[in-house]
């Protein structure tokens, strides 16, 4: 991928040799919709990235190509600027929220392209922000941002320029994301901590429904609202400051959708400290456990699980999987199994034969290696 991207910035820029930056896409072992309630995740930055070539061009316009989309981009760095493309609002935001902090941005070219899957619930978006968020801090900052300020700039540009009211998690994967190591996020202090991730005998898979996810205008920001209402109704910041029984102590004055969204949050976030534990014991059939009863939760609870997510989860549950559940924001996208290696291979075979006889296709298998988030190539 780098090669291509290098020539195919020299065929569009070519007086100058561009550096050459890249940041991932990330898994989530547990810990969903907690990191807008203030309370846990416990992500990884994966071998799947967005790179991209740039080099500043002296001017105070942004020109960059998107070898993915075909498509060209360019756009001044003030306000009134915002590119007309999806794609491009993304590049657009990350200058911007620089700008609002005071620090320096200025007009560059560029050329990126990317493997990881677009709508899958990989944040294909944070690992754009995040190589944009790297290189501009690089090239034009001396590297003085900080990495927690550079996550902040690509959740402030979803916030502001995309249209999703996301927490911090899929940001923060993949600037603070390293080779072999799983993060337990605490996202209201941002307190975290690397958890080698080495499942001895078990592998990680990622099985794509091909159903869209789309957060942008999606009922994601209608979660959130709920979850915001309820710790109104507490008295509380967020809904880390909650448990189960304050919760049902609020029952009767919540409607009934708000109740079980905050009934799922309380749940998730001691979901995720129980996986830790586990994980640091090697106890691999709790977190599996853990995992299917996410899932349920998403499923049942927090209602953004689909008819195919859930096929997908039973099919892993018949086959004898240690752990399988929804991942990401939901709507469509993967599931993410833990399962045996000796297990594997026919749990593959059989997930793409009952899949492909209700739905007509096969559900796309993704493999991941725990990777390094957001990094300068060159
Ligand atoms: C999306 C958001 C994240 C997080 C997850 C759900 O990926 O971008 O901030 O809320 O959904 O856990």
């Amino acid at each position: 991928m780098e090669e291509k991207i290098k020539s195919i910035f020299a065929e569009h820029f070519p007086y100058k040799t561009p550096e050459m930056y890249a940041s991932a896409g990330r898994i989530n072992l547990i810990g969903e919709h907690t990191d807008y309630n203030g309370g846990f995740v416990f992500p990884g930055a994966i071998d799947k990235v967005i790179m991209a070539a740039i080099v500043p061009n002296g001017l105070s316009q942004v020109r960059v190509y998107s070898v993915d989309i075909q498509e060209y981009a360019e756009f001044g760095l003030n306000e009134e600027d915002l590119p007309s493309q999806s794609w491009a609002r993304y590049i657009f935001g990350v200058c911007r929220e620089f700008q609002k902090r005071g620090a320096a941005v200025g007009g560059f070219d560029a050329v990126f392209a990317g493997d990881v899957p677009l709508g899958a619930g990989l944040s294909s978006s944070a690992a754009l922000e995040s190589c944009f968020a790297f290189a501009v801090n690089d090239l034009f900052n001396d590297n003085k941002v900080d990495k927690f300020e550079l996550a902040k700039i690509g959740q402030s540009t979803e916030h502001n320029y995309c249209g999703v009211n996301c927490g911090i998690m899929d940001q923060f994967a993949s600037i603070f994301g390293k080779k072999d190591n799983l993060i337990r996020l605490d996202c209201r202090s941002l307190e975290y901590a690397y958890f080698p991730f080495h499942p001895q005998g078990y592998k990680l898979v990622l099985l794509d429904s091909k159903v869209k996810h789309e957060l942008v205008d999606s009922p994601y920001n209608k979660r959130r609202a709920s979850c915001e209402r309820v710790a109104k109704r507490l008295g509380v910041e967020t809904l880390r400051d909650a448990d189960i029984d304050m919760i049902n102590s609020v029952k009767g004055d919540i409607t009934a959708e708000d109740y079980f969204r905050a009934k799922f949050v309380v749940e998730e976030k001691d979901r995720v400290l129980a996986v830790c534990d586990a994980l640091e014991k090697g106890d691999y059939e709790t977190v599996g456990k853990k995992m299917y009863e996410t899932h349920a939760g998403l499923s049942v609870d927090y209602e953004v699980s689909c008819e195919e997510l859930d096929y997908l989860n039973d099919i892993a549950k018949e086959c004898g999987v240690t752990g399988s559940r929804i991942m990401g924001g939901g709507f469509g996208g993967c599931t993410i199994n833990l399962v045996k290696d000796s297990l594997y291979e026919s749990f593959i075979k059989f997930a793409k034969e009952k899949f492909n006889a209700k739905y007509g296709h096969e559900p796309r298998v993704i493999d991941v290696v725990i990777s390094d988030g957001a990094r300068r190539l060159s």
